[in-house]
């Protein structure tokens, strides 16, 4: 078996592969960041399984140059806008993700960029290691209550859940927008009101994103998003980036249309909109909501057995449908 995987992952996943098919089956390609597309569209050839990165587009082009011994790309994340599945069916290679594992870590670190975007944390640490604390003020650094607030979650799926059920714990109204709405009884577990888009913007004191990228979402926060929420309002996004017009956002951070935004994911990954990186009240994290050592071993984990049930002629638990 000839199976690529395209960056070095935590152990757990690959002494999956290593158990299964030996270690001189497997290529791990010791880059730091993702590999040059030509490299990969020449490394591919005659290989039987891919497991990549986001990073790495998977279209026509690249299962062409793979052949027909490939059987699988196992993605390395739960989000699979990076590989085009129409493709990948009409190549008859089976496209699986990471679904589940990172559901409670990325929900965390969505909790948290919320916080550090209400409270002002980030813009808080810099004043202080910049030596500008000069005492305590009455009216320094003021920011958002949590507590008793409204959360609009655009996107039930399972991380917006995770997400809605730490809100319970803060006293939280919780409302949320979706193409589709949930069972009345989950509704209920989770004490959720179902609402169209106007009203979540309307409504929401914190607006957090967990939809997948798709046609339908985006820049489904642009111009006319921002400008009906509340001033007071604040933006999280650990989705997918082009889910936000960033120009837009920052043009609403700077104007004051939001208080702030706590923002993981970008347009154009890594880069970040400059306007953006000169608003002081937007938090900016590199894409790391699922990253946490526990949960990075189980999404190698996962997208190793993925391989391992494909080459034995299983069918692999986390197919993605497409
Ligand atoms: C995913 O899995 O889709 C995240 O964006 C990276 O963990």
């Amino acid at each position: 078996m000839k199976i690529i995987v395209t960056r070095i992952v935590p152990d757990r996943g690959l002494n999956i592969l290593r158990e299964a098919f030996g270690e001189e089956s497997i290529t791990v390609t010791q880059q730091d960041g993702p590999i040059p597309r030509a490299e990969l569209l020449k490394i591919v050839a005659g290989i039987d399984a891919l497991l990549p990165m986001l990073t790495e587009r998977i279209d026509d082009e690249l299962l062409d140059a793979a052949g027909p011994q490939l059987k699988i790309v196992a993605n390395n994340a739960v989000g699979y806008d990076n590989i085009d599945v129409a493709a990948a069916k009409r190549h008859g290679v089976i496209v699986t993700n990471t679904p589940g594992v990172l559901t409670e870590t990325t929900a965390d670190f969505a909790w948290t960029l919320m916080m550090a975007a209400a409270r002002r944390v980030g813009e808080g640490e810099r004043f202080l290691r910049a030596g500008k604390w000069t005492c305590w003020g009455p009216m320094q650094l003021l920011g958002m209550d949590i507590h008793g607030a409204t959360l609009g979650i655009f996107g039930m799926g399972r991380i917006g859940q995770a997400m809605a059920r730490r809100a319970l714990g803060f006293g939280m109204k919780v409302i949320y927008t979706d193409t589709f709405r949930m069972a009345v009884g989950a509704e209920k577990a989770l004490s959720l009101t179902y609402v169209d888009k106007e009203t979540l913007l309307r409504e929401s004191d914190f607006i957090s994103c967990h939809c997948p990228l798709t046609p339908e979402t985006r820049h489904a926060f642009s111009t006319a998003e921002f400008a009906k929420m509340k001033p007071t309002s604040v933006f999280v996004n650990t989705s997918r980036g082009p889910v936000v017009d960033e120009a837009a956002l920052a043009g609403a951070l700077k104007s004051g249309k939001i208080f702030a935004a706590g923002i993981d994911v970008f347009e154009q990954e890594p880069k970040v909109h400059p306007a953006l990186l000169e608003c002081e009240n937007a938090v900016l994290i590199p894409h790391l909501a699922s990253a946490s050592v526990e949960t990075r071993s189980r999404m190698a984990a996962i997208a190793a057995q993925n391989i391992v049930a494909c080459l034995r002629g299983e069918v692999p638990p986390n197919v993605v449908q497409g």
